[in-house]
């Protein structure tokens, strides 16, 4: 029997409507509709993941409702088809953008000298890099998850974690009001290094994240393991050098990193300021995923309950020469004695 075709046509109108509808629901951010208890499951979990206690009154609830927002940012970002990486609940799920950025950026990087900028990893035409660069799978690289300051020593093969407590502990001289647990200046620490004569490795001087320790009496004339002669900027604004520094040794540098509280995997696009950075990360390689998008592999020192276990890929190649979040403004390149002294 044939269909009326009227009734074809309705047909067709209410097909169209429900395929509009759920095209439509995959563009928008899908509203996930939790329960509170939900939610209040999710941050009880995460407290214990994450050993957090709360002393004062009514801390506990007031960081929930934190979280929650967090949580809302986190479901928002990670509905949306097109993007290029997720959010997730980092350590930092119960920290607003004001605290996440007094506690653990260090503003605006003030510089007080002019640099010295080497131009051994000035990138020339007809330099062939290698398209893909990753310290980690370097045998002798101490994986441990903490920002270093990436001295490391790459004519024996040999890569070094050098002990970023006695940074902490120890580096707080200078106007600047350098590192604690702030972002911390690469430069400054450098000038520490080589004021000291040297940093002991971590093995020695173990990280403990403890920005209240005292500088600890160690040993430092046994326990010496490796020192620079002093330091030198690669070139600046330019994503070209800096892949070569790269591809030679992993390089410090800053990056404005106030939306990568929530970071959990993917190539980070931003938002982000591109201009200026205010956290101190180290790059150990580069790379292009098979969606053809290039990344910069970046050591972070937030611990592994942060990013791609401690690590985040941010977008290289970016439209300005400073690179995405100022990856490329200013990478510091440390000069070592040529000889590493093994204890
Ligand atoms: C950090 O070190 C200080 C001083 O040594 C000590 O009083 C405090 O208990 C330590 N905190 C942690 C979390 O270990
Ligand atoms: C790159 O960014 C800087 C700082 O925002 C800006 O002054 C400059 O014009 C930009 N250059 C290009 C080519 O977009």
């Amino acid at each position: 029997m044939a269909i009326p075709i009227r009734f074809l046509t309705l047909a067709l109108v209410i097909l169209s409507v429900l395929l509009l509808s759920s095209s439509l629901g995959g563009v928008t951010a899908k509203e996930t509709k939790r329960s509170e208890a939900e939610v209040q499951r999710m941050y009880e979990r995460w407290l214990v993941e994450n050993r957090k206690n709360y002393n004062a009154l009514g801390e506990k609830e007031r960081r929930f409702n934190i979280f929650k927002d967090n949580l809302k940012l986190i479901e928002a970002h990670n509905s949306v088809p097109e993007r290029t990486y997720e959010l997730g609940l980092t350590r930092f799920a119960d920290l607003t953008d004001d605290e996440f950025r007094a506690i653990h950026l260090r503003g605006k990087m003030v510089r007080t000298s002019d640099p010295v900028i080497g131009d051994r990893y000035l990138y020339k035409e007809g330099d062939v890099l290698p398209d893909e660069v990753d310290w980690r799978k370097v045998q002798l690289f101490r994986s441990k998850i903490k920002e270093t300051v990436g001295l490391n020593k790459i004519k024996t093969g040999e890569l070094v974690s050098l002990s970023e407590q006695e940074l902490l502990d120890c580096d707080r001289g200078g106007n600047s009001g350098n590192f604690g647990c702030l972002g911390g200046n690469a430069a400054d620490a450098f000038e520490f290094i080589i004021e000291n004569s040297g940093i002991v490795t971590d093995k020695v001087y173990p990280y403990t994240e403890n920005d209240t320790a005292a500088c600890k009496a160690i040993e430092m004339v046994t326990t010496r393991y490796v020192t620079i002669d002093s330091y030198e900027d690669a070139p600046h604004n330019d994503e070209m050098s800096l892949k070569k520094a790269v591809a030679h040794q992993p390089i410090s540098v800053m990056v404005e990193a106030e939306n990568m509280k929530l970071y959990k995997s993917g190539v980070f696009t931003g938002p982000c300021d591109h201009w200026y950075g205010n956290h101190n990360v180290v790059v150990v390689g580069y790379g292009t995923t098979e969606r053809g998008e290039d990344y910069w592999i970046i050591r972070n020192s937030w611990g592994a309950n942060w990013g791609e276990s401690g690590y985040i890929t941010l977008q290289r190649n970016f439209h300005n020469s400073t690179g995405n979040c100022g990856v490329a403004i200013r990478p510091f390149d440390p000069l070592m004695k040529g000889v590493l002294r093994i204890i």
